[in-house]
């Protein structure tokens, strides 16, 4: 073993003369952990390191059709010979002046200006495609460094999602082609790293063609990692942990696909040891050795019983840990942590969905990966602050329309407690869809959250025909056969009870485009659920119509032909048992798809929070009828100069007993309120104090105001963490309000602000809610929309306070601190 080589490796020499596990000899290097227990001093494999490789890029702009500025990519013969491939960007020595250092995770159409062409509609008017070849190919490129002691590993780059068409060469040599923009991907790059050397990662990611028609934006926008393991190792995605509970007891399922790259037949073995949400190691089991042949996998499946199991649940998400560690030839080849749950999950065609044997009515949004001041590329942290926004009006599922997320959502809806409808992109039974779906399962269903596969979305040419069926059927297969805990759905806008209604599990009605009760009617066997409803179309802090400017009103009354008001769905889903509920469109306003109205409009209005994740007004009727808290909520504001006297509709969102309205302290009346619907007063508008009592059991519970405000005349700064982490990833979100003298919101408020932000970290966005801004994302300053912006600022790695500081001409400005603390990074590709 002494004189072991890489070679030996490949070609088998030594391995299979000796008949042993062929791993690395000891060295100072390694990492010595050995299995639990194992004796003080026992050198085994290196341990799996995933070391992220955000940091340190280069990115340059390409060019869709001319050679010359593509780095000559279509040029020469770029497939030819081995080693030859992208050589001129992939070349050690060259010219990085006019390439931009830059990190991940990168979105380059955030950061392009609007362009007014009708052609570009769906992406929100930025310039990508066909007719913008000089901004719709991106060109990234890391170089690296591997020590010789990673000989004998096997080495992978794993790519969370790169939008998209991209290919990939290491050292000019052509790793694969991945397509779709949602999709994970990894490529083995051990046989052509450079050990002992420096290494030239390059990608070319081309977006000239979209998979959506809303905005997708486009480069590296998810995390890449670099990944070694031993030759024995756990699949990629190869653990896969469920449960069963019976009473008061567990049975944790396991299934560990273990492979072996090597030419050696180990005899290997896994231990499994589960760790309680609190700490505690309660389960530890190890499967009988079982030989694998080289260069082969075999499958182990454990069954752990787990007394009195802390259950994850909405309103207790609690986390067990599993860590697989893989024993070969007596040492200890492969260790990994799995995060998962204990629960249970069942939709039933008459009551609904239910979690751990308790219905639970679906109160869900569906959600593009889309937010103000930073596009598609989302540092992980916005994924909990977005979660979190929609906890806060009651909202406990997210559909993941129409794409698989970033793991980072699902990781963020596992510790929240938000269940989640995960979906595919390309409805098809094609090799490459499949393996999209199969890639998508086996990366997500260790995931407590998911609760169910959605195939597809409006697939109109096929959803009612033999074809549809006969494709849902395959993917439904590689479902079952990948994950047999979680139905399939589609989400369908017509046709059921016909082609795909046949074939999946819960029939998923998009809007009403048909008679819901007349379906389950026909079908009493089938669960069912509103996979997509209400498309309701509102601006915050807009009351009336505005097609110059691209406004809707807040009121809820707006909707395209398809859709509804919150109302109307809400009150027709909740009191039918059957129906499981549903997913508003959308949970938050995304770019592209302006509806109504176009230019100026550059982003839809279909969210009940802005792209920022400011509330519109309908987010308190679904508080009110989703969160279980008393809510009272007034509007509209009450800045009405020149309409003394006009009679305005004055709405309250509440969801006590009884709310008593007052202007300048005369009452208007009491109205009682009923279930699942608002009141509305019509008020002659006098300047003053509009007032809400709200009341339960004849005692008044809370009282809402809204007050004709003075002039602007500060601007107020709140963060939602005051505290972050020193990790050079962790971002806080810092919200601007622009206040009158008295502090209050001045609702009508558009002052321009600029930020200033110095010491640990940086500003990376910043955004305002406007569907028709202009404005750049990535500036330092923004005009307030109607008394607000906010403004995304994100810690480097050295601990300390970033410093924000908001001014705007003739107010007082607002400022404060940001801590960054001292953590321990994650590991990382240095
Ligand atoms: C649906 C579609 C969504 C979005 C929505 C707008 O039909 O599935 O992606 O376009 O309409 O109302």
């Amino acid at each position: 073993m002494e004189t072991w080589t890489r070679r030996d490796l490949v070609k088998g020499g030594l391995a299979a003369t000796v008949g042993a596990l062929v791993m690395p000899p000891p060295r100072a290097a390694a990492v010595e952990r050995g299995p639990a227990g194992a004796a003080p001093g026992t050198v085994v494999a290196p341990a799996r390191e995933r070391l992220l490789m955000d940091f340190n890029w280069r990115f340059h702009f390409g060019h869709a059709s001319d050679p010359a500025r593509d780095f000559g990519f279509g040029a020469g013969e770029e497939f030819a010979k081995t080693g030859e491939f992208m050589r001129t960007p992939s070349k050690p020595d060259l010219d990085l002046s006019d390439w931009r250092q830059m990190d991940l995770p990168h979105d380059w159409v955030v950061e392009l200006p609007f362009q007014n062409d009708d052609g570009l509609v769906s992406q929100g008017f930025k310039p990508v495609g066909r007719a913008y070849p000089a901004t719709s190919i991106g060109w990234y490129r890391r170089v690296f460094d591997v020590p010789a002691a990673d000989h004998g590993r096997r080495l992978s780059l794993e790519f969370d999602g790169v939008f998209r068409d991209c290919v990939v060469a290491l050292n000019s040599v052509y790793l694969g082609r991945n397509l779709s923009g949602y999709a994970p991907f990894r490529f083995d790059v051990t046989d052509v790293v450079n050990y002992g050397g420096s290494n030239v990662l390059v990608v070319r990611a081309d977006a000239t063609e979209h998979e959506g028609w809303f905005y997708e934006g486009a480069g590296i926008y998810r995390h890449v990692w670099l990944v070694k393991t031993a030759p024995v190792h756990a699949a990629p995605g190869g653990v896969f942990v469920g449960s069963e509970v019976h009473g008061g007891a567990a049975t944790v399922v396991v299934r560990t696909q273990v492979e072996n790259e090597s030419d050696a037949a180990p005899v290997c073995r896994v231990i499994s040891t589960l760790t309680d949400p609190a700490g505690k190691v309660v389960a530890r089991a190890a499967t009988p050795p079982a030989k694998i042949a080289g260069w082969s996998g075999r499958e182990f499946t454990q069954r752990i019983a787990v007394t009195h199991p802390a259950l994850w649940s909405l309103e207790h998400p609690q986390l067990y840990r599993l860590t697989t560690a893989i024993e070969a030839s007596g040492g200890e080849m492969d260790r990994q942590d799995t995060p998962f749950g204990i629960r249970t999950i069942r939709f039933d065609p008459d009551h609904g969905f239910f979690l751990n044997g308790e219905r639970v009515e679906l109160k869900g949004t569906c959600n593009h990966q889309d937010h103000a001041g930073v596009g598609s590329a989302l540092p992980d942290r916005l994924q909990d602050f977005r979660v979190e926004r929609l906890k806060g009006m009651g909202c406990n599922a997210y559909r993941t329309s129409h794409n698989p997320p970033t793991a980072e959502l699902l990781d963020a809806c596992d510790r929240l407690g938000m269940l989640v409808l995960d979906e595919t992109r390309m409805m098809a039974s094609s090799e490459e869809a499949l393996s999209e779906f199969g890639r998508l399962i086996r990366r997500d269903r260790n995931h407590p959250c998911v609760i169910a596969w959605s195939i597809g979305n409006e697939e109109w040419r096929v959803q009612g025909s033999e074809h549809g069926a006969l494709i849902a059927a395959d993917m439904k297969r590689l479902a079952r056969q990948l994950d047999p805990t979680r139905l399939v759905t589609e989400a369908m806008n017509g046709d059921w009870g016909k082609g795909l209604s046949e074939v999946v599990d819960i029939q998923g009605f998009n809007y009403f485009q048909g008679d819901i009760d007349a379906y389950h009617r026909a079908h009493p066997h089938q669960p069912s659920m509103a996979t997509e409803i209400a498309s309701t179309v509102s601006t915050r802090g807009i009351y009336a119509n505005d097609a110059a400017r691209g406004y809707v009103s807040a009121y809820d009354v707006n909707f395209p032909r398809w859709a509804s008001t919150a109302e109307r769905w809400w009150s027709f889903f909740d009191p039918r048992a059957f129906l499981a509920g549903g997913f508003v469109w959308t949970g938050f306003d995304y770019r592209g798809e302006p509806t109504p109205y176009q230019w100026p409009c550059i982003n839809s209005h279909f969210g009940i929070l802005d792209t920022c994740g400011f509330p519109k007004d309908n987010y308190y009727y679904y508080q009110a009828w989703w969160g279980g808290a008393p809510v009272l909520h007034l509007f509209p504001h009450w800045n009405w100069p020149g309409k003394d006297g006009q009679e305005i509709e004055v709405w309250c969102h509440s969801n006590l007993e009884r709310v008593e309205l007052f202007l300048n302290g005369t009452s208007l009346g009491a109205q009682d309120v009923r279930r699942d619907t608002h009141l509305m007063w019509k008020v002659p508008y006098a300047a003053g104090t509009l007032e809400a009592r709200g009341s339960k059991g004849g005692q008044v519970v809370l009282t809402a105001k809204q007050e004709t405000t003075g002039a602007a005349a500060r601007v107020d700064l709140a963060v939602d963490r005051a505290r972050i982490a020193a990790d050079g990833e962790d971002v806080a979100v810092v919200e601007v309000r622009v206040l009158d003298a008295q502090g209050r919101l001045v609702p009508v408020a558009d002052d321009e602000i600029t930020f200033n932000v110095t010491g640990s970290g940086k500003l990376i966005g910043v955004g305002n809610g406007d569907p028709s801004s202009h404005e750049s994302d990535k500036g330092d300053s923004r005009r307030v929309f109607n008394g607000l912006c906010a403004a995304i600022v994100q810690a480097g790695k050295t601990p300390g306070a970033i410093h924000v500081e908001a001014t705007a001409p003739g107010l007082a400005a607002g400022a404060l601190d940001v801590t960054c603390e001292a953590t321990a990074l994650r590991p990382a590709v240095p």
